[in-house]
């Protein structure tokens, strides 16, 4: 796919030079490191060609319901540790010493008017979290590991979603041939019948928990009931996760089986995340997935490391979402 805007090599440089200046460390200091950055795009005026990309991003979602947005050459940090897939998490505290990149992601997510969320069980609640493969999950059901993945929407068991999902990539190889591909609900529903549309929007589905998630707790081990096809073109799915919850209910497994012939059929948006490429994509407005297309060398595709931050679509989302948000930060989501 081609990217919606590609900064020129001195915007990126003007930029990464203010985003240097940030003193805060945002896994150790997240507040005063996300107030320096709302304090930069207050500063940044109507004619700078990031406030004009990100509202026309934001145009373009309004008015036209495109969901997907590739910027090219966004500023990353010249010097990147390789990551020790044991234990990703901790070392990249240890080990990354500049934080251009998140500062990056926070700037967009102030500029475009949706404000970023992280999970408290997820990264010690991190708002900047990595997609790499960790070796302890190697075959296991989640999304941090290397290979295929079904299509999904992140957290799809979760009762908290993100509207939208950034991904930026850090370490990319160009040999290794790996794709984000997507499908929009009304792409999806161009291939179903009304009857159809009307079963899955009823509360009758399920979706399991992803292994993560239960090894931080092992007792949940499904979401609440919901439907599939929510109002305003919204969808909330696993592929193989999410299922009838009676087993028996012909017309629910119907309309599940509908819903794959759909997939199957559905225009998908694909695209490779390169090396300072950020990828902003709908989590309900349409699902996802990942797929190795040519991979040569496996451990150099599972090096792949990309930055992640998950937003929600306006300001009001966090007093919605009050009753799983910790004592703390009204944008810090617990599992219950
Ligand atoms: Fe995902």
């Amino acid at each position: 796919m081609k990217p919606f805007y590609t900064f020129l090599d001195t915007e990126k440089q003007n930029l990464t030079a203010v985003l240097m200046l940030n003193p805060h460390n945002p896994y150790t200091d997240y507040p005063d490191f996300k107030d320096y950055i709302a304090t930069l795009a207050l500063r940044i005026s109507s004619e700078t060609v990031l406030r004009a990309a990100c509202d026309a991003i934001v145009f373009d979602r309004i008015e036209h319901g495109n969901h997907v947005h590739i910027l090219g050459n966004c500023p990353i940090d010249e010097t990147l540790p390789q990551l020790d897939l044991d234990n990703p998490v901790e070392h990249k505290y240890k080990a990354k010493k500049t934080f251009i990149g998140e500062g990056f992601m926070e700037l967009m997510s102030h500029l475009q008017r949706t404000p970023l969320f992280s999970y408290k069980n997820r990264n010690n609640g991190d708002y900047f979290t990595d997609l790499v493969s960790f070796n302890k999950l190697k075959g296991k059901k989640t999304g941090f590991t290397d290979g295929d993945l079904i299509y999904h929407s992140d957290r799809s068991y979760h009762p908290v979603r993100a509207d939208y999902v950034s991904l930026l990539g850090l370490h990319v190889s160009d040999n290794e041939l790996i794709y984000t591909n997507y499908m929009d609900v009304k792409e999806l529903k161009k291939h179903l019948s009304k009857s159809v549309i009307e079963t899955l929007g009823k509360e009758i589905f399920e979706t399991e928990v992803d292994d993560l998630s239960k090894e931080n707790n092992s007792s949940w081990k499904k979401s609440a009931v919901h439907s599939i096809l929510l109002s305003n073109n919204l969808i909330r799915y696993q592929d193989t996760f999410t299922r009838p919850l009676d087993p028996n209910n012909f017309n629910a497994t119907k309309a599940l089986l509908e819903l794959k012939h759909a997939m199957s059929k559905a225009a998908k948006v694909r695209h490779m995340v390169k090396k300072g490429e950020m990828l902003i994509f709908g989590n309900q407005t349409g699902i996802h997935n990942r797929e190795w297309i040519d991979v040569k060398n496996a451990e150099e595709g599972r090096k792949r490391w990309l930055l992640k931050t998950y937003s929600f679509n306006n300001t009001d989302k966090a007093s919605k979402y009050k009753p799983w948000a910790t004592k703390e930060d009204a944008l810090c989501i617990c599992d219950s």
